[in-house]
């Protein structure tokens, strides 16, 4: 176990809610030398804690707990009032459960929110309130904002601190991973307000990434989403293996070395439909194969329905734009080829042409005089209506287009929308961060 350095200016921090995430933060803030009162409606767990014991079972923690005690830096109580006006920050880690329905229970959250607004109404100095618990964008502007300023009569941001602070400890590793976080991340109203919540990971090998509410909400459910995924692919991946007697071990092994594509950010900035020449292709093989071992793998079923579903995504937008004549820039499944095979861009394309938009088409790098080979046979027996929209330039794209489609990440592509007259509409499929200012409509499709 390694500990961060003795907090320089200890503060004073009420814990509402002293299950896995409460108890081992306790134990871990007073280990840094902060002041820490727990708050708990559960007796037996408050009664634990001020007998130094920890009310879960988690690797070290009872030895934060019972220093913690002994030292005088830890307590528990069910007196929510007096912890409150005994700390400087309350943070909130109280169960967010699903109702029956999936959806998210935030009734113990609401019910703490009321307690701390009911309290901060009297309390005369400015206190700071740090969500913790996993919760849905939206949740702390609608539930926890709300509730909190209706029983203040308090202004957030202003009167009152308020942030979200999302925990990303592991449940048999939670004090490891206290000390070795892989990001803190903090979202808040109040750039002050963030400070101080920073200062308390003061010492701790990680980044502190300080964003709005909602992104910090959202960014623990795509971490949680994302692992539930990997396992479910890997899980998928092994029955396949095991079907064939390949060692599906073996293979992930194989897999995680690539540090390149498999295991890093490539591919994971929201854009549009994956093509080319071989992503659909090898799903495609690989699902029939596991089909015909009867192995059942609805994730790697479903990729190919959610690709579909981009187009049609796609499709939607652009009709609700209510524009009929559109340019599309970049055609290939991506920058840089001159390859066609499968692109959803040509999918999307041909979609649009059925429909009766008047489709003009450019790409640096698809221009039929310029193909040979493979594809100019490629685009002749397969999509000559898509050839016979082909444009030389793409400022004959800018010409003819109400609506432009940005079909590849071609860094002209952006200068030229930059010259769009402002009754223009663009709409980027790319999965580029960057949003350029243009003088007419620019929109990503995703993200
Ligand atoms: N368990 C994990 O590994 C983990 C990891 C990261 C995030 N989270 C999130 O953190 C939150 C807490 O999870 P947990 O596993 O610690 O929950 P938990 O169920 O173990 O503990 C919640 C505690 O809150 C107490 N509580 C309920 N209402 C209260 C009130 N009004 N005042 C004071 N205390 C009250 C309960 O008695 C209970 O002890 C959840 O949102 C969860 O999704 C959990």
């Amino acid at each position: 176990m390694q500990f961060i350095a003795h907090y320089a200016f200890p503060m004073k921090i009420s814990i509402f809610g002293l299950g896995y995430v409460g108890a081992v933060i306790s134990g871990c803030f007073a280990k840094a030398g902060h002041t820490v009162i727990g708050v708990d409606t559960d007796q037996h767990k408050v009664d634990l804690i001020n007998r130094g014991q920890p009310p879960i079972i988690e690797q070290d923690l009872e030895t934060l707990i019972q220093n913690g005690v002994k030292t005088g830096l830890i307590r528990a109580t069910t007196d929510h009032a007096q912890a409150i006006l005994d700390s400087e920050i309350s943070m909130i880690c109280v169960g967010t459960p699903s109702k029956p329905n999936g959806e998210l229970d935030l009734r113990f959250a609401a019910r703490v929110c009321e307690n701390i607004g009911a309290v901060l109404k009297e309390k005369k100095e400015r206190h700071l309130v740090v969500i913790r618990s996993t919760m849905l964008p939206g949740s702390i502007k609608n539930t926890v904002q709300p509730t909190l300023e209706q029983a203040s009569g308090k202004k957030a941001g202003t009167d009152f601190g308020l942030a979200i602070n999302p925990e990303f400890l592991r449940e048999s590793t939670a004090v490891h991973d206290f000390y070795h976080p892989p990001k803190t991340v903090i979202g808040t109203i109040n750039k002050a307000d963030a400070a101080l919540v920073a200062k308390l990971y003061d010492g701790l090998p990680a980044p502190v990434i300080v964003t709005s509410l909602e992104t910090a909400e959202m960014v623990k459910y795509v971490d949680n989403v994302f692992h539930a995924l990997k396992i479910t692919f890997a899980n998928e991946i092994g029955l396949i293996c095991r079907s064939l007697g390949v060692n599906g071990h073996e293979v992930m092994d194989i897999f995680c070395h690539d540090k390149k594509l498999n295991l890093s950010p490539a591919y994971l900035k929201p854009g549009f439909a994956f093509g080319g020449s071989c992503l659909p292709k090898d799903l495609r093989a690989l699902n029939r194969l596991a089909q015909t071992h009867d192995v059942s793998t609805p994730l790697l079923q479903g990729i190919a329905l959610s690709n579909e579903h981009q187009i049609k995504h796609a499709i939607d937008v652009i009709r609700q734009k209510g524009k009929k004549k559109i340019g599309i820039l970049g055609f290939a499944f991506k920058a840089g080829t001159d390859d066609l095979r499968e692109s959803p861009v040509v999918t999307l394309a041909e979609a649009l042409l059925g429909k009766g938009y008047d489709i003009k088409l450019y790409d640096s790098h698809v221009s039929l005089a310029k193909l040979i080979g493979t594809n100019r046979k490629y685009i002749e027996e397969h999509i000559p209506h898509i050839s016979r929209l082909m444009v030389n330039s793409p400022e004959e794209i800018l010409a003819h287009a109400d609506l432009i489609i940005i079909g590849n990440q071609d860094e002209k592509f952006y200068s030229l929308i930059r010259k769009m007259r402002s009754d223009q509409v663009a709409i980027d499929l790319t999965a580029n961060a960057n949003r350029p200012d243009t003088p007419g409509d620019y929109e990503k499709i995703s993200g």
